[in-house]
């Protein structure tokens, strides 16, 4: 795809779709920046080659509705200290109060247009909306990997009316997980973990295309620990989703590929953080047990094969690591993937808190900043967002 860097940028107002949908604590503070931080390379990239740099992103689900609980404002207050220069608030993305912001804007200066959601267009990908947020502009850069697989006003339909390119960071996370799905170093390992199978099927269908190891934790090895015959108690099972587990394991069986499931499970009593728990393999998980994590067997055993990767993806935590007691799994699998010297990626909310909590985030190669983004690119789908935009000549 064609980058900010393939075009002409100086004295022109450049849209710049960022995805700022951070969390934020009731009082309006911002308590994760990653997604802030990860959109400073385009956007200084931006001020340093003198464009007018015009920020729209949405936060939140306000459903096309006016709320101050969704305001970007905190993101404008929070970016000016980032960037160590004003960064001035629209209070609307389209209409007069984006139009007068844009008119003062001086070339590097930055603006920061309020949520795009507030409008219902934006999701219903208005053609007449999509028109007003482009006619502030003369250039239209994505970055906003996070919300690439959503077709809206902003991401998709902004391109039909000026020039798109991508930003840097959508280009990292496009070319880091394009690469090591289309041309990874060998062996390439992938670790899918979370609560259910049926959030991942496309993505463990895609990846048994690709990868020479499957390691499977979470939740979601419960209903292939059945599908293997074992009993799993209490745990969480998708039982209508057994047959398809089956499936998929003579599949890997008959492609060759290394599929890894849990032998050992920590299986606790209740969902709670102080339940009894104990280690137990998982052909003597009792009728009343739940399994939270996997065990130090399993943990062993993914480590070994994770040492061997020179590419590794990793989407989803192996148990309920936000409990203490059911943490170790997933701890163990982050400093696995952390020193196995391969190229490693984690994308997905989830591992990507884990891998902060253990705070090995550094020692990643990529870290996505998308969630259900990176779900859809790991399936193999093509995200409208990127789909839209200018390819290199
Ligand atoms: C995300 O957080 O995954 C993106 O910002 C997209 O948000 P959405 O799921 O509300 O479209």
């Amino acid at each position: 795809k064609k980058s900010v860097k393939d075009v002409e940028v100086r004295g022109k107002r450049v849209l710049v779709r960022v995805d700022f949908n951070v969390p934020l604590n009731e009082q309006g503070q911002i308590t994760n920046d990653k997604r802030i931080q990860a959109s400073l390379p385009t956007i200084l990239y931006l001020v340093r080659e003198g464009a007018r740099v015009i920020l729209a992103s949405h936060l939140g689900r306000p459903k096309g509705q006016v709320n101050p609980k969704y305001s970007l404002a905190p993101v404008a207050e929070h970016l000016s200290e980032q960037l160590a220069q004003a960064v001035p608030f629209a209070k609307d993305c389209i209409g007069d109060a984006a139009m007068e912001a844009v008119s003062t804007l001086q070339d590097g200066e930055v603006l920061l247009l309020e949520n795009v959601r507030f409008h219902a267009e934006e999701e219903k990908n208005d053609p007449a909306f999509a028109k007003e947020l482009a006619g502030l502009a003369e250039l239209f850069v994505n970055d906003a990997f996070g919300t690439a697989h959503r077709a809206h006003a902003s991401t998709e339909g902004v391109t039909h009316y000026i020039p798109a390119v991508c930003g840097l960071l959508m280009q990292k996370e496009v070319d880091f997980m394009g690469n090591a799905l289309e041309r990874p170093e060998r062996p390439f390992v992938a670790i899918i973990g979370g609560a259910k199978v049926s959030d991942k099927i496309g993505v463990i269908e895609n990846l048994l295309e690709k990868v020479d190891a499957l390691i499977i934790g979470g939740g979601m090895a419960n209903t292939f620990l059945k599908a293997q015959g074992f009993n799993v108690g209490k745990s969480l099972l998708e039982e209508e989703k057994v047959e398809l587990a089956k499936q998929l394991i003579e599949k890997a069986k008959a492609k060759g590929i290394e599929l890894e499931l849990p032998i050992d499970v920590v299986a606790a009593l209740a969902f709670q953080a102080d339940a009894p728990h104990r280690t137990v393999k998982v052909s003597e998980i009792g009728e009343d047990e739940m399994a939270l994590d996997i065990g130090s067997a399993s943990a062993e055993k993914f480590e070994a094969r994770i040492s061997t990767a020179k590419t590794v993806i990793w989407n989803g935590p192996m148990g309920v690591f936000e409990m203490e007691a059911f943490a170790k799994g997933t701890e163990r699998v982050a400093q696995a993937v952390a020193t196995c010297g391969g190229i490693t990626i984690v994308g997905g909310g989830d591992s990507v808190a884990a891998v902060e909590k253990m705070k090995v985030a550094d020692r990643m190669t990529h870290i996505s900043t998308g969630g259900g983004a990176s779900l859809e690119f790991l399936e193999g789908k093509v995200l409208p967002g990127v789909a839209a935009l200018q390819d290199k000549e």
